[in-house]
């Protein structure tokens, strides 16, 4: 992770807490869409088992239609996943600089465990749409259902292969989270960072309330968003209502206590007063969804699931707000230490900049007078300075001038003047008082 070490910059203090603004941003985006993702597979999956129990093409069709509902724009893939998941380690390079534990390598890890799992989703996808249309062909032909049989098992193969690279991704990424609030555990093998009980509930709180947000999501996205969409059969609508309702309730159950373990195995150097109130408030918005979801399920209002939609996000980036808070917590000394680098390098540059550049007045001559001046004698290409600046004793502001911008002295002797050598005033200066002391002494003045 050496790569990544070198991106770092000294920032200052009010820079840090900014980065912190934007790694719980960053966060919010991507920890919301994996959830989702993650959740949409497991339900799907899980449906997936369903059909080929029952064989009952409900189950096939909603397995399809939860993954549908995700991947429908294929770019969100990488703006909501890959992109602020990357941003998520560049952020974290930057905070956690300078101390020595395996975060950003968990994180790497996560990465390319995501992108085999969303690449193995869209491949999924297709082949749920080809059974799709297989299941609508009525038909007696042997050949035709083999190869429907053999298409089913290669749905039902690349469903676990991404539930198991989403899996892999997101235990790796929680760990990660955890591993970086967590300094007990930097010098502590794979297995321990994988499978502390703080990295296990943590994780586990992902799982249920991907499961809860897929739900809620499904049902917002089909039922309640613009008038939502149109289905054919009712029959299906009311099963896939009553099936994901059901679902994301009972999941939704779970989580206050989930919440109450990830508190309970926060370290305690990692507790703070925020840490209480996010937490609660995350319980609150959790409720008033789970609420929202059993008064959709009684009344079949609409409007319920999407305010239980909004109130769950919520819910969620306080969740994340106070995770990130326990990490503030935790990697404040570092922070602070970041920032005085940063002010120990401002304070370097900032005297740097107050010291005046040196000026020496013999090497300008050398380099840009001598090809035509001398001192006490006159040449055919420019006067003796003993001769000419003579007049500028008591008067060097007008031999700055001079310098700064020749115009024609003597145009009898020397009819091109004096070509402009561009000095700097500072020099130009510096150029003048030698030139003069020069001549005093030269003449004994
Ligand atoms: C290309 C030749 C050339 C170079 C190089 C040159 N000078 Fe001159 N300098 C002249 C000539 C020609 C004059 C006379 C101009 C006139 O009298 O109009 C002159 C005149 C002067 C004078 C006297 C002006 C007066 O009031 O009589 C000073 C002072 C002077 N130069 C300073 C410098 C300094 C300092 C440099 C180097 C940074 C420099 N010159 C480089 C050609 C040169």
């Amino acid at each position: 992770m050496e790569l990544l070490d070198k991106l770092v910059i000294p920032v200052s203090e009010p820079h840090l807490n900014l980065l912190r603004i934007l790694l719980i941003l960053a966060m919010v985006l991507f920890l919301s869409y994996s959830s989702l993702l993650y959740g949409t597979t497991i339900l799907s999956v899980y449906y997936n088992r369903m059909f080929k129990k029952s064989n009952d093409s409900k189950f096939n069709l909603l397995s399809k239609d939860l993954i549908e509902t995700l991947t429908q724009a294929p770019t969100i893939w990488f703006g909501m996943g890959i992109a602020p998941l990357i941003g998520v380690i560049l952020l974290y390079t930057q905070l956690l600089h300078g101390t020595t534990n395996s975060v950003l390598a968990y994180m790497v890890v996560s990465l390319v465990f995501f992108c085999i799992g969303t690449a193995t989703i869209y491949i999924y996808k297709k082949s749920l749409i080809l059974s799709g249309v297989l299941n609508k062909v009525k038909s007696n032909d042997s050949k035709l259902i083999e190869y429907e049989e053999e298409n089913n098992n290669d749905n039902g193969a690349l469903a676990l292969w991404s539930f198991v690279f989403l899996t892999l991704s997101n235990l790796f990424f929680i760990a990660s989270l955890n591993l970086a609030t967590d300094s007990r555990l930097w010098d502590s093998g794979v297995f321990p960072i994988l499978f502390s009980s703080a990295a296990q509930f943590k994780f586990l709180f992902f799982v249920v309330f991907g499961i809860v947000f897929t739900g809620i999501t499904f049902l917002y996205v089909n039922f309640s968003f613009e008038g939502g969409k149109h289905f054919d059969d009712s029959n299906y609508v009311s099963f896939v209502k009553d099936r994901i309702s059901k679902i994301a309730l009972s999941a939704s159950y779970a989580l206050p206590f989930l919440l109450a373990m990830t508190i309970i195995s926060t370290p305690i150097n990692a507790l703070n007063g925020n840490l209480f109130i996010y937490a609660a408030l995350t319980c609150f918005f959790i409720v008033i969804s789970a609420q929202l979801l059993y008064s959709y399920i009684k009344e079949s209002k609409n409007s319920n699931i999407s305010l239980g939609f909004w109130f769950l996000f919520l819910a969620f980036t306080f969740y994340i707000t106070k995770e990130q808070s326990a990490f503030a917590t935790t990697s404040q000394n570092n922070l602070m230490r970041l920032a005085s680098i940063h002010e120990k390098l401002e304070l370097e540059s900032s005297s740097k900049e107050v010291k005046p550049v040196e000026i020496n007045p013999q090497e300008i001559f050398n380099a840009k007078c001598i090809a035509c001046h001398k001192f006490d004698i006159k040449q055919t290409t420019a006067p003796a300075y003993n001769d000419v600046a003579v007049k500028y004793i008591g008067n060097e502001g007008d031999m700055v001038k001079f310098i700064l911008n020749p115009v024609p002295k003597n145009a009898k002797d020397f009819p091109s003047g004096m070509p402009n050598q561009g000095l700097k005033p500072a020099e130009a200066k510096a150029m003048a008082t030698w030139i003069i002391a020069q001549v005093k002494k030269n003449k004994g003045l």
